[in-house]
């Protein structure tokens, strides 16, 4: 059984710190970090956390405290790893349609670079021919993930160089004489079926056979968790087996070694996080009970964007008669978290705790409508601390120049 805050503990810290506020629970990511762990024991695997998840420094330092690496899709995410302690030896950097000079600073940090194009790769190529090993993103064409806006291997996808281009790259790797160390793909997020992966590998089974440099084949990230009650993830006991046996097999066929990579984001900070919102107001219209909170879709955008279901919970009257609500923001456009969710009853002034919103929840965070951002909080060793504090006006105002 998972570890998981209690009512007790949710209400104490929203006691303390105020709404919105998000909620981070270290323990419960270091806990999926050991499931990985130990679903691929055997295998010579690494994991690198995809920061793009979750990125406060706090949550970066933990991950980095844990033993995990690092995935970065921006070069200010790779500059807030080495902050956060990370040595260039275990930050990636998986880049897409970024500009060269952006590649370079990369390069002089001395990270490890997954380029997405024949254009950056033949820039890289000619300006570091053989000094610098790099790893390229191949799209596999493979239609796979949670919903079209997270597929990102598809063949209309925008995402790393099309599988048929391989001949391009090889061509830019005997002109330039760059290594190339690591074939890289990402299908997309949420990827329940571990066939997807098996695809995946076969794939670049296939491709490795152009490439005598290659150490590592990294497969991205993409691991399902689930969101709805009796809902199942990725089986990563069963994806973990099925990558030992199939990278075993290789090596015996072929004689070739190659280290496995995955950029887990989701899976280890998911589920670790709980965004607690107050009902403002309550209002009746026909059938309609609306419980209206102090939040919206510019702090959690997952429900709108995506159509994604959080679960939520009424951590002020969990033993309420249940009833029907539609639980709304506060935005000036349709921002409903929940359409006729059974709660336990809503009364203004309770508190709402949407689960699993530790990924891709405060970093989608906007400030639409001159709102506030939400405050975080992490909780370690059963200890409650402050780790991003609320916005005051003058963040609002901050960049802004007063030219009138
Ligand atoms: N590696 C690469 C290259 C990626 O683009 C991503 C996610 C990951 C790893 C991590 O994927 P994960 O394990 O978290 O599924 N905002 C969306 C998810 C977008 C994911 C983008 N790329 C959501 O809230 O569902």
């Amino acid at each position: 059984m998972s570890q998981q805050l209690s009512h007790q503990q949710l209400l104490q810290v929203t006691e303390e710190f105020g709404t919105p506020l998000y909620v981070y629970h270290a323990e419960r990511i270091k806990e999926q970090y050991e499931k990985l762990l130990n679903a691929f024991a055997g295998a010579d695997v690494k994991f690198f956390y995809a920061a793009k998840a979750l990125t406060n420094i706090n949550i970066l330092k933990y991950i980095k405290s844990i033993g995990c690496n690092i995935d970065c899709s921006s070069i200010n995410e790779a500059k807030l790893a080495a902050k956060a302690g990370f040595l260039p030896s275990t930050i990636l950097y998986t880049s897409n349609n970024i500009s060269f000079e952006e590649v370079e600073e990369a390069q002089r940090m001395g990270i490890h670079i997954n380029i997405d194009s024949i254009s950056n790769l033949k820039k890289f190529g000619q300006r570091f021919g053989h000094s610098y090993p790099v790893g390229i993103r191949l799209r596999p064409n493979i239609m796979a993930g949670g919903n079209l806006k997270i597929s990102t291997g598809h063949s209309a996808s925008k995402f790393g160089v099309p599988l048929e281009d391989i001949q391009e790259v090889l061509k830019v790797q005997q002109q330039t004489n760059l290594p190339i160390r690591t074939l890289h793909i990402h299908t997309g997020s949420e990827i329940k079926d571990v066939g997807v992966f098996a695809k995946g590998i076969e794939i670049l089974f296939e491709a490795a056979q152009h490439f005598p440099e290659l150490e590592v084949i990294d497969l991205g990230g993409g691991f399902k968790i689930p969101y709805m009650p009796g809902e199942e993830g990725t089986d990563i006991e069963l994806l973990g087996k099925k990558v030992k046996d199939e990278f075993d097999e290789y090596e015996k066929k072929y004689g070739k070694h190659f280290q496995v990579w995955f950029e887990p984001g989701k899976f280890l900070v998911s589920e670790a996080g709980y965004f607690i919102t107050k009902v403002n107001v309550l209002k009746h219209s026909g059938e309609i009970s609306f419980a209206g909170v102090d939040s919206g879709l510019n702090h959690f955008i997952r429900p709108m964007f995506y159509g994604a279901y959080h679960e939520i919970e009424n951590i002020s009257n969990p033993n309420g008669e249940k009833k029907n609500y539609n639980v709304v923001g506060n935005i000036c456009e349709t921002d409903t978290f929940a359409e006729n969710r059974l709660l336990p009853e809503v009364r203004e002034g309770d508190h709402l705790v949407f689960r699993n919103a530790g990924a891709y929840g405060f970093e989608m965070s906007s400030h639409y409508n001159s709102r506030f951002k939400p405050a975080e909080v992490m909780i370690k060793d059963g200890k409650a601390q402050l780790i991003r504090k609320r916005d005051v006006l003058d963040d609002l105002l901050k960049n802004q120049e007063d030219i009138l």
